[in-house]
């Protein structure tokens, strides 16, 4: 008999809940659960891969990423037009400078098929397909300048935007990537940044092969 008192006692008491409030508190711990897994199985993930950056990021994180991306670059910057008109003196200059630069991690051809740039977390996408084609060309012009934090990418802008013209010129060459020539990628060879052993080299191959004494070196050790 005293349990039923006190349970009616407490309904009364107006400190008791309302179905209303029940209905948020449940809500509440609902939401609190949610963030505890998905915080957990984050962690699980990360500690169960050793933060190793081998693992691909999932669909899901690709497509959080790239939307957060999207819709943190500013619209008017996201709306620029190349104030660069494209010309084949441009797209000479641009695809020299992306193979100094760039084709490090996003090799000549753009597909990203480089140790450094299949290494890194997130590895560097093939540049020639839709994910990036499709993005504007302010948005490029945006992700050159500026870099992706928390990735491998670097900012390559030094300086204010409206100055940086050497960035629209590569936007000019992530556009041509697609339709890359042999020749186009034989002559960015040529601008691919080499190591002083490299440059000996050749040195010595030229010299072996234009008749003089000396050996051939013998090929250097790669990771
Ligand atoms: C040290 C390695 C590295 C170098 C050097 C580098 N990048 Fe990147 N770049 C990356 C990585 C990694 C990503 C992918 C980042 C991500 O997933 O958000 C990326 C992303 C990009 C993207 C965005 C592609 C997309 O679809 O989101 C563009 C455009 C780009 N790089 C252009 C360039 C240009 C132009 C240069 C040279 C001036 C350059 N990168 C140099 C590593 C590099």
């Amino acid at each position: 008999m005293k349990s039923v008192y006190w349970s009616c006692r407490l309904r009364e008491s107006r400190y008791a809940l309302t179905t209303h409030s029940k209905i948020w508190l449940g809500l509440l711990a609902l939401v609190i659960l949610a963030a505890v897994g998905a915080g957990g199985w984050v962690g699980y993930r990360m500690f169960s891969t050793g933060f190793s950056a081998k693992e691909e990021p999932g669909a899901l994180e690709i497509m959080m990423a790239r939307q957060v991306r999207h819709l943190a670059i500013p619209l008017s910057q996201r709306n620029a037009v190349n104030p660069i008109p494209a010309s084949p003196a441009i797209l000479k200059e641009g695809l020299q400078h992306f193979a100094d630069h760039c084709a490090a991690c996003h090799a000549n051809d753009g597909s990203g098929k480089t140790a450094i740039g299949q290494g890194v977390y997130p590895k560097a996408p093939d540049l020639r397909l839709e994910a990036t084609q499709s993005l504007s060309d302010g948005e490029i012009f945006f992700v050159i300048h500026n870099g992706i934090r928390f990735t491998g990418m670097p900012a390559w802008g030094k300086g204010k935007p409206e100055e940086d013209q050497d960035s629209w010129k590569l936007v000019h060459v992530i556009r041509h990537l697609p339709k890359l020539t042999a020749e186009e990628l034989e002559e960015m060879q040529g601008y691919n940044p080499k190591t002083q052993r490299e440059r000996d080299e050749e040195q010595a191959f030229e010299r072996f092969l234009g008749g003089e004494d000396v050996a051939p070196p013998a090929p250097a050790h790669h990771h």
